[in-house]
């Protein structure tokens, strides 16, 4: 069965939500390259943001194929319209929503965000997005949920790469709900002022900018509020290496590389080489999710 907001929340409220992101909203409706309006956030960084032609060229989408360009070169075939996402587990109103309904009431916010991947590589990318608090907080998280997991669409007639038993599909990811509820903590449907190009996870996407990038997980169809610590689609594959965490950190290194240092997509062969920052750079905003525990063991 398909929900709408509708249908769980008082008509009154419902339409006040609506009448306020009508412009948000207007675009769900319209053509991939219209503009989305969004207002500028005061969590954006200085840093110039890279090229859309970087962003969207250089991407680990493995559902694509494994190489860097294979998401550019493969994900054009993937149908996004219509999507919808499955939020079920320990909330007040679960339901398959569309995602127009998903995004109704969510304020749209241009965030330019530092990006680091566990590969030692790193960009700076304008998501347009809203807080997945908003929406958690909308469909009610009850008192027992402690994580919030998400998967990823599987469409094999789509997605060529997810016939590679490399991974067990569907990509899988999570956060403690006290990630997931941060305000740094964002569901992206665009980049660059238009909607989410579909190497980049389109139509809707995580993005937790001080955890290495395979936290941010793309293409979302299921958002599950749990109990218990999930399962996590790099940790399954080699839990020595990945850990549910996942936090940006320079002084813990990969077991096969340094994470001290980062390569810069885009800023040239010679000064493409900049310091990893703890938390990559939002150490103010989040050292304190993690007050007492040792980040070495949690890694
Ligand atoms: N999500 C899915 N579903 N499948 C993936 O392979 N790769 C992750 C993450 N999310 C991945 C994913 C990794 S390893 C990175 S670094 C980022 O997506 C890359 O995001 P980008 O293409 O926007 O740079």
């Amino acid at each position: 069965m398909r929900l709408n907001w509708s249908d769980v929340t008082p008509k009154p409220l419902w339409l006040n939500r609506r009448q306020l992101i009508a412009g948000a909203a207007a675009f769900a409706a319209t053509p991939a390259m219209a503009r989305i309006e969004a207002a500028p956030s005061a969590y954006s960084t200085a840093d110039e943001p890279n090229s859309l032609e970087d962003i969207t060229s250089y991407n680990n989408f493995y559902e694509f194929g494994t190489g860097k360009g294979d998401p550019a070169a493969n994900a054009a075939g993937l149908t996004v319209d219509p999507w919808s996402i499955t939020i079920d587990g320990l909330v007040d109103k679960p339901g398959t929503y569309d995602l127009a309904d998903v995004m109704t009431g969510q304020p749209l916010e241009e965030r330019i965000y530092r990006f680091r991947c566990v590969e030692a590589w790193a960009m700076v990318v304008p998501w347009i997005g809203f807080e997945l608090a908003g929406l958690l907080n909308r469909v009610g998280v009850q008192p027992s949920a402690k994580f919030v997991a998400f998967e990823t669409l599987v469409r094999p007639e789509e997605m060529p790469g997810v016939a590679s038993p490399f991974i067990e599909w569907p990509y899988r990811e999570g956060l403690r709900l006290d990630e997931a509820m941060h305000p740094l903590t964002i569901l992206a449907t665009g980049l660059y002022s238009e909607a989410m190009p579909k190497q980049n996870g389109a139509p809707i996407r995580l993005v937790v900018p001080w955890k290495y990038g395979f936290k941010s997980i793309k293409s979302i169809v299921r958002i599950s509020l749990v109990d218990k610590m999930p399962k996590t689609t790099w940790n399954m594959l080699q839990p020595s290496e990945y850990g549910f965490y996942s936090n940006v950190n320079p002084t813990v290194d990969h077991p096969r590389w340094s994470q001290a240092s980062e390569r810069r997509i885009g800023a040239g062969l010679f000064g493409g080489r900049q310091d990893t920052l703890m938390f990559n750079g939002y150490e103010a905003e989040v050292a304190s999710l993690y007050a007492g525990m040792d980040l070495a063991e949690n890694y």
